[in-house]
């Protein structure tokens, strides 16, 4: 059966803030050492930032940038990480079993973040779990005060005249996990989180807050968290936050492929949760959510794997290594992303570099693109503009966890200069999915492009050995025609069809 949907321009959802594509850079196994910083590369510059990673993240089109953590955060000492590095502490990192080495710092994101480019935006989360409000407030002096007080004096010693003009911080990490160093109860956290942000506010009254949403929809304390944490911190906080990760569980590949199912329902829960403790507050303002932490991870090995460390630098840790299947969920949660444009303002793919990411390293050796690069880097390119409603009418196949589901899930994405992506996702594992989209007033005329990231082989994943055995291709036969456009949709692929 066809899968069938109608754009219409006067049926929008909202703008896609360019922050949607972040991404996260933590201090975990190899994301930041002989990940994106490792002097004596080959490719390395004088500041030990590796050039060819650089390149791939400068492809991969990633907008904000949230650092240090994570869960490493929440025992963070930023001023361990800043001036002389030769004279910089080795510290535990309880989070991850590791040694902290903090030859990597503030300064170093910041260079980092510059060498990306100018689309590239510092998103710092200050320690909550084990620090509190002045720790915060002498992090935000050091990185945005012009001059003239102990610690921006401080910054323009080290070598950093110019302030850091740092805009976007989130307020602590996970607090609501049992795990995290420091966790509180929602009362505890909803409480240093408001002071937190009304002194912050007191140095800066423009800063953008996010306040720690659940670690996922599972938790027990789920949307209890949220109403209370906001009602704490309504009109001091920009956003709440949520994290979501997904793998095949127990083998049910069915409902792995239908994910984006829980992380569009978790978007809506959150949105009402909201929306609830704004009318009980009887204000005006929109709390907007800022999804800091999503991907496919293999999470269920994590736990024996960090409990084994015995405290080395840098260890190799969650290199999980993606397939096609993985990719085309993984496109599905962009898409899913995208469909609530209108209140996600903010999204981390978690995480950039060899910790569960899309780019890959060899210590020493080349750096590549995962099977997940690819819808990332093509949602960031095509995914810019107003997206359009899309309501899918499509065949369905019954899931374990979710029921039944649509084989369909779709976006589409109308740009300034009138130009149409349609984002696509074809879940079934064995058939193709022919596609009809009436296309009315929208003024499109040729299709540009239908590129599909699908294989015969769904496990096919870019290894060090064979770093471009995945990559997307071209699909013929995609027609536009009086208004409609017709294509065929591969088993388990990813499409982007490109309009003008
Ligand atoms: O991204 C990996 C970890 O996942 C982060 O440190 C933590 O916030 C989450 O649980």
């Amino acid at each position: 059966r066809t899968a069938r949907f109608t754009l219409d321009p006067a049926f929008t959802v909202g703008a896609v803030n360019p922050r949607l594509f972040g991404s996260f850079v933590e201090h975990l196994g190899r994301c930041v050492y002989t990940g994106i910083f490792e002097p004596g590369h080959p490719t390395a510059d004088a500041e030990g930032l590796r050039q060819d990673v650089l390149e791939l993240v400068r492809e991969l089109g990633v907008t904000a940038v949230r650092y240090p953590g994570g869960n490493f955060v929440s025992g963070y000492k930023w001023e361990d990480s800043v001036g002389p590095a030769e004279d910089r502490p080795r510290r535990l990192d309880l989070a991850w079993r590791s040694t902290e080495t903090n030859r990597f710092g503030l300064s170093e994101y910041i260079a980092f973040l510059k060498k990306i480019g100018p689309r590239a935006e510092p998103m710092m989360a200050v320690n909550l779990g084990t620090r509190g409000v002045a720790e915060a407030l002498e992090l935000q002096e050091y990185a945005n005060h012009p001059a003239g007080t102990a610690l921006s004096d401080l910054r323009a010693e080290h070598g950093d005249k110019d302030p850091f003009g740092i805009r976007l911080w989130c307020l602590g990490n996970e607090m609501d996990g049992p795990w995290q160093t420091g966790h509180k109860t929602a009362e505890e956290y909803g409480r240093v989180a408001a002071e937190t942000a009304r002194a912050m506010r007191q140095i800066d009254p423009d800063v953008e807050l996010v306040a720690c949403g659940s670690s996922s929809q599972a938790m027990d304390t789920f949307a209890a968290w949220e109403a209370t944490v906001l009602q704490e911190t309504y009109d001091l906080v920009d956003h709440i936050s949520l994290h979501a990760y997904y793998e095949p569980l127990d083998g049910d590949v069915d409902s792995f492929l239908a994910s984006a199912v829980d992380m569009e329902s978790f978007i809506e829960n959150v949105v009402a949760t909201c929306d609830h403790v704004g009318a009980r507050l009887k204000s005006k303002k929109k709390i907007n959510l800022s999804f800091d932490e999503w991907n496919v991870w293999y999470m269920a090995k994590t736990h024996a794997e960090v409990s084994a460390l015995d405290w080395p630098e840098a260890p190799r840790l969650l290199e999980d290594n993606y397939s096609v299947m993985d990719a085309v969920v993984f496109g599905s949660l962009l898409i899913a992303l995208l469909r609530h444009a209108d209140r996600v303002t903010v999204a981390c793919l978690a995480q950039l570099v060899n910790v569960i990411a899309p780019i890959m390293t060899e210590p020493g050796g080349p750096a590549w693109r995962q099977t997940t690069f690819f819808p990332f880097s093509q949602a960031s390119k095509y995914g810019r503009g107003e997206v359009l409603e899309v309501r899918v009418d499509s065949p369905t196949y019954e899931t374990a966890k979710y029921g039944e589901a649509d084989l369909l899930h779709a976006t589409a994405v109308r740009a300034e200069d009138g130009s149409v992506t349609v984002f696509a996702v074809n879940r079934s594992r064995t058939e193709t999915l022919p596609l009809e989209v009436a296309l009315g007033g929208l003024g499109v005329r040729e299709v540009v492009e239908h590129s599909a990231l699908a294989d015969a082989d769904p496990d096919a994943r870019n290894t060090l050995a064979e770093p471009e055995r995945v990559a997307p291709h071209a699909v013929d036969g995609t027609a536009l025609d009086g208004g409609r456009l017709t294509a065929a949709l591969e088993p388990l692929s990813w499409n982007v069809i490109r309009l003008r």
